[in-house]
């Protein structure tokens, strides 16, 4: 029923006044968007009752953690530039906006009593937006925990999931009347691997393979507890869809042998199915589950460093999604190798053996793990629809950094993504129902500051206003929200 739909739209249609074979149609109801986070644009960092998060805290008593030792105090300011912003996204012609709320502007202790100030201010948000026509893609968790609430252990307490899941009724209830889209977790990965793993992100634990994987399971439980939130007192009177955004790269085989293609599968389990597996299919991935319990018994463990999930946990889980949400800025290859051998400390890195490199000869951005490798995403898209029983995916972030102005290449990568993902949809029958740019404009960077740019708006950051100022990337992407056509 759908794909006949869309066939008849897609194949019908033409784009008028415009080349018909290089300019093709997206359906009526693809979602245009473009994304930003609440620390990286909204400065205000400790206005009306805010309190710290971990990245305030971090960069506050660790600048140098921080390549330009810059920080998010003021960012772009989007705290006092709401009508300012929304003309701009207008001018975008998007149909959505992503942002992200602030739980330390809501519940300025992590939990308890909420700050009014703070919740005026998405609401007069929302409102803007709603006033112009532009529908609110809200994620709930978008890297900024509390500092309080790390002070008494943060997502690896075992109560996380009822402060995050009380947090997330909290939101429903004050915006959820306004608001389609809801993510509860944006790219936990980075949250888990990043803040636990490698420890490259805030509180900074390197308990690669062990913590972390703790952390994976804190995060599917806390997603679930929300969404079931939202379905049982939220769904009957409001209409949002609820689900989870994971970040991922495709993973291309080495070569053809099937140890490289199982190679390929293996780390998309280890990034994406550790996340995706138990919401979308029930319990983690198998290949997951076994190569852990393996290497946990023969380093001597009397049990996996993999959580269990009870199957009263795998059926509570299993289910609570109401699309796809993806992140994808880039690709890798991979490769199979030997089983390392047993060590410690143990590694996530050594349970997936495999060796993943990016070959001399892809485009380089100016952040080392993104390579402008448009084709890839098509493999990924399949890969999705075909383990997750082909889901409604929303690519909720693909974007281009860059230090000087390569602005022509953010256009290029644009335009490639938004091509391949088409020609996934027409050809393959994959089911993506929108796109969205990171970033609506340049922002704070994480640990990298300032120094990357991912806008359609260029920010001047030297300026107290923060000047505004649309780039041809973005003159392009409103060509095609105006026309819903990939023009040239
Ligand atoms: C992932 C994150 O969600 C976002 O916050 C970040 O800025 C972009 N990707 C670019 O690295």
């Amino acid at each position: 029923m759908f794909s006949l739909y869309y066939f008849t739209v897609l194949l019908l249609s033409v784009c008028a006044g415009e080349d018909v074979i290089n300019n093709r149609r997206f359906p009526p109801d693809f979602i245009f968007s473009v994304g930003t986070s609440a620390y990286q644009v909204e400065g205000g960092w400790n206005e009306d009752g805010k309190s710290p998060s971990i990245w305030d805290t971090t960069v506050h008593n660790n600048p140098a953690f921080i390549e330009d030792s810059s920080n998010g105090d003021i960012a772009c300011d989007s705290y006092h530039k709401i009508e300012e912003d929304v003309a701009n996204l207008k001018e975008l012609g998007v149909t959505h906006y992503r942002f992200s709320i602030a739980w330390t502007r809501i519940f300025p202790n992590g939990i308890g009593e909420v700050n009014e100030a703070g919740v005026a201010y998405y609401k007069k948000l929302i409102k803007e937006l709603k006033n112009n026509g532009i529908s609110p893609f809200v994620t709930i968790f978008h890297w900024d925990i509390p500092q309080a609430l790390q002070d008494m252990g943060g997502i690896l307490n075992s109560s996380f999931v009822s402060w995050y899941s009380d947090y997330a009724r909290e939101c429903f209830k004050r915006f959820g009347d306004d608001v389609d889209y809801w993510i509860t977790f944006n790219e936990p990965q980075q949250v888990c691997t990043g803040g636990y793993g490698y420890g490259y992100f805030p509180p900074a634990v390197k308990s690669e393979g062990l913590l972390e994987y703790f952390c994976v399971s804190q995060v599917v439980k806390s997603h679930a507890k929300a969404w079931h939130i939202y379905d049982s007192e939220f769904r009957s009177k409001q209409n949002g869809k609820v689900s989870i955004t994971l970040d991922t790269g495709a993973f291309l085989p080495a070569s053809n042998s099937s140890a490289d293609e199982e190679a390929a599968d293996r780390m998309l389990h280890f990034t994406l199915g550790v996340y995706a597996n138990p919401i979308y299919v029930g319990d983690f991935p198998e290949v997951v589950k076994s190569r852990v319990a393996a290497r946990s018994a023969a380093e001597g463990r009397n049990q996996s460093r993999l959580p269990e999930l009870t199957p009263e946990e795998i059926d509570y889980i299993r289910g609570t999604h109401d699309f796809f949400g993806l992140n994808v800025y880039s690709a890798s290859v991979a490769q199979a190798m030997e089983d390392p051998p047993v060590q410690n400390p143990p590694s996530k890195w050594q349970d997936q053996a495999v060796t993943t490199s990016m070959p001399s000869d892809w485009e380089s951005t100016s952040q080392q793990f993104t390579k402008v490798v448009p084709w890839t995403v098509r493999s990924l898209l399949n890969w999705i629809k075909n383990t997750y029983n082909n889901p409604g995916i929303i690519i909720t972030e693909n974007g281009y950094p860059s230090k000087g102005d390569k602005d022509d290449r953010r256009l290029y990568y644009i335009r490639g993504y938004l091509s391949y993902i088409r020609d996934t949809m027409i050809e393959d029958g994959v089911s993506v129902l929108g796109y969205t740019v990171w970033s609506f404009m340049d922002n704070f960077e994480w640990t990298s500051g300032y120094t990357q740019k991912y806008g359609l708006y260029e920010v001047d950051f030297s300026s107290p206003n923060r000047t505004r100022t649309i780039r041809p990337s973005g003159e392009f992407y409103r060509k095609v929200t105006q026309t819903r056509c990939l023009v040239d």
